[in-house]
């Protein structure tokens, strides 16, 4: 389609060298076999520090001084000092032990989330198991509308992304995305247990205000 529209294909990809379990799956650009017109946009922010503001291309060289042009046009050109130091973190060889450190400790993270969920939320809720990233994105089967829910949630410590935020059409009221990456297991579940708290409390208004 991109071909026969003379469009490119863009993987936005901060989250593929974060996978922690199950089978390699290829990229667009492994999968557009070296089309240049298939390329990825990667990021340091995931898996090392937002701060550094420092990404990457995936590409063929000879798109190289276009999309440097390209760049130059929206902010002259990426911090130099982070660069650098960037360079010498990469080629002293620490970014695949990071890695590696980062993969176990996310992939354990997803388990005590899943855990806390199942105790507390189990009766009311599904949730996905995603083999790599940040997130679950958990439905709720009891009615709640995850934007009223929202407020609740924050009311209690807890915050999350409602469902609707991820629909163009405002779809998926009954779902909420939860991060479990940045948080040690102890306070995931202590996130969890207000979460139930706020959605029984939500619950319960819109129960009273239906009559
Ligand atoms: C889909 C996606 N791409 C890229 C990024 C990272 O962007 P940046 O490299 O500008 O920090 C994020 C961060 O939230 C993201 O969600």
């Amino acid at each position: 389609l991109a071909r026969r529209w003379g469009s490119v294909v863009i993987d936005d990809d901060p989250y593929g060298m974060l996978r922690f379990e199950g089978e390699h799956l290829p990229t667009l650009r492994e999968l557009g076999a070296g089309d240049p017109l298939v390329f990825s946009v990667r990021t340091f922010s995931k898996i090392l520090a937002p701060g550094l503001r420092v990404g990457w291309l995936d590409t063929v060289p000879e798109l190289r001084q276009l999309l440097i042009n390209a760049k130059q046009t929206m902010d002259t050109c990426t911090n130099m000092p982070a660069q650098r130091l960037l360079t010498g973190y990469l080629t002293g060889g620490h970014l695949e032990k990071h890695l590696a450190t980062q993969r176990e400790q996310y992939r354990r993270r997803k388990g005590a989330m899943q855990e806390a969920l199942g105790e507390h939320l189990g009766d009311i809720a599904t949730w996905t198991d995603p083999h790599g990233g940040f997130f679950l994105w958990v439905t709720l089967h009891n009615g709640v509308d995850t934007e009223q829910l929202f407020e609740v949630a924050l009311a209690e410590g807890v915050a999350f992304i409602p469902g609707p935020a991820f629909s163009p059409a405002g779809r998926f009221h009954d779902a909420l995305r939860l991060c479990f990456a940045s948080t040690a297991p102890e306070r995931t579940k202590e996130g969890v247990t207000r979460l139930r708290r706020a959605i029984d409390q939500t619950a319960a208004a819109s129960a009273g205000s239906r009559g």
